[in-house]
């Protein structure tokens, strides 16, 4: 069973002024949509074929690897923005002070990483199995999936990302980033969107995010 390039959670025009439509015409439509078709040429007739994405970013190697770890991430990062102005509160907003002692650091922290990445990657916040949270960086297609990192935020810093918008301008991205961060989706992924909610294990967070 092929892979499909899921839905945007959003219209092509409402990111903006942040990101624009041509952006996410070419970033979705284009970039993203080539991805999940290399990934279900290179999947068809193998023992990948009727996984989930995730399951296939654990399995596959070599270019099926880049092609459905990217297909994935991007997934994942629609998904890490709304065009509903957002800031972190609650349990999120506690556990992002405790793990960097407040917001606007941790921010600092994941812009400065973002920035950092030579070339083409990906910035993260993740959850480590310990349950302590980290900025973290992937380079090219890599994913903090095949870590066994549970991600909980990303930005990607690919240049297709952000040179329609703001041509070799990364930092200028960045700062329009944080307008459009899902902060709601983030707590979701931490677990803490329910007042109940406990971490749970590596195996059923990775499942949960295979089930999306
Ligand atoms: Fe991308």
């Amino acid at each position: 069973m092929p892979i499909t390039l899921p839905k945007l959670p959003y219209s092509l025009d409402a990111l903006t002024p942040h990101m624009s439509r041509e952006t996410l015409e070419f970033h979705y439509g284009k970039h993203h949509k080539k991805y999940v078709d290399t990934a279900n040429q290179l999947i068809a007739g193998t023992e990948l074929d009727g996984l989930t994405l995730a399951d296939m970013v654990q399995r596959a190697t070599g270019k099926t690897l880049n092609n459905v770890a990217q297909a994935w991430n991007h997934e994942f990062f629609w998904k890490c923005l709304t065009p509903r102005e957002q800031q972190p509160d609650g349990e999120l907003e506690r556990a992002l002070e405790r793990a960097f002692g407040d917001v606007e650091t941790f921010r600092q922290h994941f812009t400065q990483a973002a920035t950092d990445v030579f070339g083409s990657g990906w910035a993260w916040l993740v959850m480590n199995d310990d349950g302590s949270l980290e900025v973290a960086t992937t380079r090219n297609g890599d994913t903090p999936l095949t870590d066994g990192r549970l991600p909980l935020l990303a930005c990607d810093v690919w240049e297709h990302a952000y040179y329609i918008d703001y041509r070799n301008d990364r930092a200028k991205y960045l700062e329009h980033f944080w307008a459009l961060v899902n902060w709601e989706f983030v707590a979701e992924n931490l677990g803490t969107a329910a007042p109940t909610a406990k971490a749970p294990d590596k195996g059923q967070r990775q499942g949960r995010h295979a089930a999306r």
